[in-house]
């Protein structure tokens, strides 16, 4: 890439240019053929803007209102894994970024920093903390317990991954972190996702997904997460209107429609396709968040259009990250901030 990014493409563009094949694969890479992976971004473009004419757009308001939290815009960053491969500074970036530009953060439960050190990078910040169910519930409910300590003020439970979905690129890479990087929210070896512990001809990530991530979760483990915290929780993951109903009734605080980046099940819809369907489903009773191929300012808007309370993403940053670390992540949100800035004002929305 020559001179700065002027879009998020520029960024992706970077990343390819300078990061270990393996790296930027995984970070890249959708499940099976990818299929979903190019109609998350292409059922965007799919969609057209009819905009009004003469509306004074001269005062503009971006700020918008999550699980209770002002945000100075409806762009929040959503969970990705093991960011210190793209910069050392990895999740503690991300979130001083996220704190500057008035946004907040949601930690992976595989991060390369712990939920005590993202907290202490930017203690003003807000920040929820996805939450993956573990076999070991005990390991599960510390989680959730140092999350409320330090700060958090959600949880994010991810219902897509009962096991790994394939991602072709992992398996032939052998996927691992790097010996001198671990999840760091976790001691032994073999939670952490440490190299020491050999994962064979696989993904590493898939045999531990297999080995350590409850495949037998069901709805009434959500009922048990609500009885353990009195932070919000919104289910992560959920695609249908029936799912979305079902959640609703399970106590949840907010559905975020995501297929997880494409990363689980290829052959699912983009998320842009199916959020109609869910926000009318749950008829303003919880909010109502999407994820997966948000690159620009429009597809921030067309979402919000559609009913999305705000949006998350998930690569934008990991590019932003290893562009600059906490300064490229931040030139990343207040890249899709203007274009959502633009987009409105050329749309009459205000
Ligand atoms: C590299 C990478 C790692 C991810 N790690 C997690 C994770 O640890 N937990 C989770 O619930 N989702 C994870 N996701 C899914 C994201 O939270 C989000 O749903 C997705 O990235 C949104 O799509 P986008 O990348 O097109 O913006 C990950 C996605 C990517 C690309």
């Amino acid at each position: 890439m020559s001179g700065k990014p002027v879009c998020i493409a520029d960024f992706e563009q970077h990343a390819k240019e300078v990061l270990p094949k393996s790296v930027y694969e995984y970070y890249r890479s959708g499940a099976d053929d990818q299929q979903t992976l190019a109609d998350n971004v292409a059922a965007f473009s799919r969609l057209r803007l009819y905009p009004r004419m003469l509306r004074d757009v001269s005062v503009m308001d971006l700020s918008t209102c999550v699980l209770g939290q002002n945000v100075s815009m409806p762009i929040c960053v959503g969970a990705t894994a093991m960011q210190c491969m793209a910069h050392l500074d990895g999740e503690t970036a991300t979130a001083r970024a996220c704190r500057s530009m008035g946004t907040g953060m949601m930690l992976s439960s595989w991060a390369t920093s712990s939920i005590e050190e993202v907290a202490e990078a930017a203690p003003d910040g807000l920040r929820w903390l996805q939450l993956y169910i573990y076999k070991d519930r005990e390991v599960t409910k510390a989680l959730v317990q140092r999350a409320e300590k330090a700060g958090y003020k959600g949880i994010f439970v991810t219902v897509d991954t009962p096991l790994l979905g394939k991602r072709f690129d992992d398996v032939r890479n052998r996927f691992q972190l790097p010996p001198y990087l671990r999840m760091k929210n976790f001691e032994t070896n073999d939670l952490a996702f440490s190299s020491e512990k050999g994962y064979g001809e696989n993904s590493g990530l898939a045999v531990y997904v297999a080995q350590a991530i409850d495949p037998s979760i069901q709805w009434k483990d959500v009922k048990w997460l609500r009885g353990l915290t009195s932070l919000p929780i919104v289910a992560k993951g959920i695609l249908r209107a029936d799912d979305a109903k079902e959640a609703v009734k399970h106590g949840v605080n907010g559905i975020l429609v995501s297929n997880h980046g494409a990363r689980q099940l290829d052959g699912v819809p983009a998320t842009i396709d199916v959020l109609p369907e869910i926000v009318e489903a749950v008829a303003g009773k919880v909010e109502v968040f999407l994820d997966g191929g948000i690159r620009k300012g429009t597809d921030v808007l067309k979402a919000l259009a559609l009913g999305a309370k705000a949006v998350f993403i998930g690569r934008p940053i990991i590019w932003g990250l290893v562009y600059q670390g906490e300064e490229g992540a931040k030139e990343v949100l207040q890249m899709l901030k203007e274009e959502l800035h633009l987009a409105m004002a050329l749309s009459g929305e205000t």
